[in-house]
């Protein structure tokens, strides 16, 4: 029963970051989530698992609108950000995803310069008064990433020649330029080796501090390591949500117990 979802495992967090009621997604007649009820805490990384198609990327994509660019896509129910309506007439949706920013399965650098690559977001939304200033966002930004070291004696080369995991970090770090408050990430490590997976990780726990962090993963593993609450999708359904530890241990319900014991999936 959706109702017994916990939607909040935590009575001692606090506001959430994120609160999502009753949400449902259609692509046409079809509905790909069915009346999803969660809330988002900050400082957590919070990830969402699943078969393939039980709707992960489809219900992360409601968080910052990105459903919006999909034209059969129609959302319904309510998503606030710090109890504000994301979905309110005259909501700003340019600024609400500088809010609520997005790192891909796929990196996908601009076809620039790794300075132009961050540099870019701050400039549209005018962060920055002038040439120090913008320098100092890049720098920052990169260091928040983790590339900084790696990158900082060629920031004019371009984003496209850096390694898969360098590029995936470009794409956080331009996320983070843009001063988001939550990052979402839609299975970030799955066209990385294994070294690159484990930097993106440890990188993961490092923002933890800063951001409210979604990742949605398909390594039971990789959410075991990086995440504190753990939301397990099925067919559509959030079947059960709360600490990762108790999901991968001591799940309550048996779709979960099945979905980690690898009986599905
Ligand atoms: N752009 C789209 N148009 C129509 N159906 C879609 C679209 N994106 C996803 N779906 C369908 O919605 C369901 C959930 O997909 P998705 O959110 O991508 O699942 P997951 O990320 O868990 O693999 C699937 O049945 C998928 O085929
Ligand atoms: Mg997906």
């Amino acid at each position: 029963m959706v109702s017994e979802v916990n939607a909040n495992p935590a009575s001692d967090q606090g506001e959430p970051k994120i609160r999502a009621t009753d949400v449902s997604v259609f692509y046409g007649e079809k509905r790909a989530i069915d009346n999803v009820s969660i809330d988002i805490h900050q400082e957590h990384v919070t990830a969402f698992i699943g078969p393939s198609g039980c709707g992960k990327s489809t219900f992360l994509r409601t968080l910052n609108r990105m459903n919006d660019t999909i034209g059969s896509a129609r959302v319904e129910g309510l998503i606030e950000l710090d109890g504000e309506d994301i979905y309110r007439s005259g909501m700003d949706v340019v600024q609400l995803r500088a809010r609520v920013g997005m790192v891909f399965q796929k990196p996908n650098p601009f076809p620039k310069s790794i300075y132009e690559n961050i540099a870019y977001g701050p400039k549209i939304h005018g962060l920055a008064q002038g040439k120090a200033e913008l320098d100092a966002i890049v720098e920052r930004s990169l260091h928040r990433a983790g590339l900084w070291d790696e990158v900082k004696d060629r920031l004019q080369d371009s984003g496209t020649a850096l390694s898969g995991g360098q590029q995936q970090r470009l794409c956080i770090a331009r996320a983070i330029a843009v001063d988001p408050e939550v990052i979402l990430m839609d299975e970030p490590c799955s066209a990385l080796d294994p070294i690159a997976t484990a930097r993106i990780e440890e990188l993961i726990d490092d923002l933890r501090g800063r951001y409210a962090i979604v990742i949605v993963t398909h390594s039971m593993q990789q959410a075991a390591r990086v995440s504190q609450r753990t939301a397990f999708f099925h067919l559509g359904h959030l079947v059960e949500y709360g600490h990762t530890s108790d999901i991968f241990t001591n799940p309550r319900e048996k779709r979960t117990q099945d979905y980690i014991t690898g009986r599905y999936g």
